[in-house]
């Protein structure tokens, strides 16, 4: 099928065919790519050609769709969920707003564990079902490539449970689907008096299984104060090398905690989360190859310290951004949303937050040859907004959904 889209306002993100923009940072985050009044060609799922409507071509399509008055972008890349779960947490929403925090919610057995708990009494089968829902909704929204992590099981069967169910998503989804083991995302109840023995459990048994089942890319691990030391971290991040798993970690998010420095000491793809970054975390992250995830959806949920994405920026270093979609401390899967909250609260440029979900997003999932870009050969994986101006409109328009249609493979779910 060769699709002809005919009279886009403006088509963001161009690429031309010798240009390789992997990564984008620093000052050159401020430009998006335009071409106005342009036309874009789709042939058996990827972007064949594209260009201003003086040279619109003639012929060699089969269905032509005019989109007069619409933005057209790639789809966001969303590099970092917990979409698989099993019930909302909305009991510990109300326990936050009468004022106990996430940290204290947790330590009383809520939080991750309660989420673990629910996880554990549910068929593969029906969390496999409210999952895809989820799924479909986020499509919706934009998101042609996401990232799921497991972390919600705690134990074997549970971790490889929800492993299995991002397998399943992955095919039976269109979209792009990494899957990363979370199993050391909090100590399970039985072994909070026997922290090394849950780490062991992780190292010899669930790591070797999920590694043999071959259902992970990525291994994460919540390097933080009451949960995971950087000491574990490092462990279980030079174990996950082992079996090929590349680290992809959850740092700073309430405390200094080194976790930066031991996702960059340990190759990590990313480290995610951010809100505590001073001068010696982008020291360490200048001149790696780790992006730096911002998750303001989490911090503006939890009602904590925003991210200093000017800081990161203004250091030259690229910023990518990703919602977090989870039931406690980010219950949106809406980018959109979450460009609205990056632009406000962060200080980051409309042009800024579209480099970070998009180039930036599909390179912390590797997804940067395929997706990320209006480039030809890469996947036509398209939004079309509803009539708009500029590309400000989309972050401004909070609350309300920018996106008229998505395509995905050139095909329009
Ligand atoms: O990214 N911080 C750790 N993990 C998740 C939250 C998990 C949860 O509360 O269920 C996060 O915020
Ligand atoms: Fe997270």
């Amino acid at each position: 099928m060769r699709l002809l889209i005919t009279n886009i306002k403006e088509l963001y993100q161009v690429e031309g065919n010798d240009e390789n923009r992997l990564v984008v940072a620093g000052r050159n985050m401020a430009v998006v790519p335009s071409i106005a009044n342009a036309w874009l060609l789709t042939e058996s799922g990827l972007i064949k050609d594209f260009g201003p409507m003086e040279n619109v071509p003639a012929d060699g399509f089969d269905e032509t769709m005019d989109v007069t008055g619409r933005l057209v972008l790639p789809t966001w890349c969303d590099s970092h969920t917990h979409l698989v779960f099993a019930a909302p947490r909305d009991g510990e929403f109300v326990d936050r707003i009468r004022g106990l925090s996430y940290e204290a919610i947790a330590a009383k057995g809520g939080g991750i564990l309660n989420s673990a708990a629910k996880l554990n009494e549910m068929s593969e089968n029906e969390l496999y079902h409210q999952s895809l829902v989820r799924l479909h909704k986020v499509i919706a929204q934009g998101t042609g490539a996401i990232e799921i992590k497991s972390g919600y099981g705690l134990c074997e069967e549970g971790e490889l449970k929800m492993l299995r169910v991002i397998r399943k998503l992955k095919e039976n989804s269109t979209i792009d689907i990494k899957a990363t083991l979370l199993a050391a995302h909090a100590y399970p109840l039985e072994y909070k008096e026997n922290k090394e023995g849950y780490i062991k459990l992780i190292l010899d048994k669930i790591l070797p299984r999920v590694a043999d089942e071959g259902l992970a890319d990525y291994m994460d691990v919540f390097c933080e104060e009451g949960f995971f030391s950087v000491a574990d971290t490092e462990r279980l991040l030079e174990a996950g090398w082992k079996y090929g798993l590349k680290p992809k970690i959850h740092a700073n998010q309430l405390h200094y905690s080194g976790g930066v420095q031991v996702g960059v000491k340990n190759k990590a793809l990313s480290v995610d989360h951010l809100e505590c970054v001073g001068d010696a975390e982008i020291a360490s992250l200048i001149g790696s190859n780790t992006m730096p995830v911002l998750l303001p959806g989490a911090a503006f949920f939890l009602g904590i310290q925003y991210q200093p994405a000017r800081k990161i920026i203004d250091a030259g270093l690229p910023v990518c951004l990703a919602t977090d979609y989870n039931p406690g401390s980010c219950p949106s899967g809406n980018v959109p949303l979450l460009l609205s909250i990056a632009c406000t609260q962060l200080k980051m440029t409309p042009e800024e937050v579209v480099n970070a979900v998009t180039i930036n997003g599909a390179a912390a999932m590797e997804l940067q040859d395929t997706l990320g870009s209006i480039k030809r050969g890469k996947k036509a994986n398209l939004i079309i907004t509803r009539p708009m101006s500029t590309l400000a409109y989309i972050p401004y328009d909070y609350g309300n959904n920018p996106v008229d249609k998505v395509l995905i493979n050139g095909v329009v779910v």
